[in-house]
């Protein structure tokens, strides 16, 4: 019998400002800086089952190009497209192009602050949504993944 897990591909994206996390309004963000998150997210990839690859761009349109490279690579993604979640249609129409299960994170609580923040242009089009756990919203992301991708037919 072969017991060896099948590893599978998730691509995780930070969008615009998440490079400066430990810098940024850390009252609101934290003090964890960004490749500590990816450290650790590839770290806890390791052990449930998960090849992190990460990616963060200032960019609307790098987003939109790290999403068409990855069609057909990936099992899933994970995605904080911090303000291009309230404003961009064109990086939810890249990820419609996945069928992926996407699951959407943010570090704050979006719906307990400003009003223009309560609406996400992904939440209707993701798995399920992480928000206001702070660096925990991306760790539990990642372990819902893999719940997702390892129960059969998901
Ligand atoms: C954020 C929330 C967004 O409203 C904000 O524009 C961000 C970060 C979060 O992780 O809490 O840049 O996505």
């Amino acid at each position: 019998m072969n017991n060896e897990k099948k590893m599978h591909n998730v691509l995780v994206i930070h969008g615009p400002s998440l490079n400066m996390l430990g810098l940024r309004e850390p009252n609101i963000y934290g003090n964890t800086r960004l490749d500590d998150i990816n450290t650790e997210l590839k770290k806890l990839g390791k052990t449930i089952g998960i090849c992190v690859e990460t990616f963060q761009s200032n960019s609307e349109s790098a987003i939109i190009g790290a999403l068409q490279k990855n069609l057909e690579k990936i099992s899933g993604l994970l995605i904080n497209a911090a303000a291009f979640t309230h404003t961009s249609i064109a990086i939810r129409d890249a990820l419609l192009l996945h069928t992926v299960p996407i699951i959407e994170v943010h570090l704050s609580n979006i719906y307990k602050r400003e009003s223009f923040r309560h609406k996400s242009l992904i939440a209707d089009i993701a798995t399920g949504q992480l928000s206001g756990f702070g660096v925990n919203s991306y760790y539990l992301g990642l372990r819902a993944m893999a719940d997702i991708l390892n129960t059969p037919d998901s």
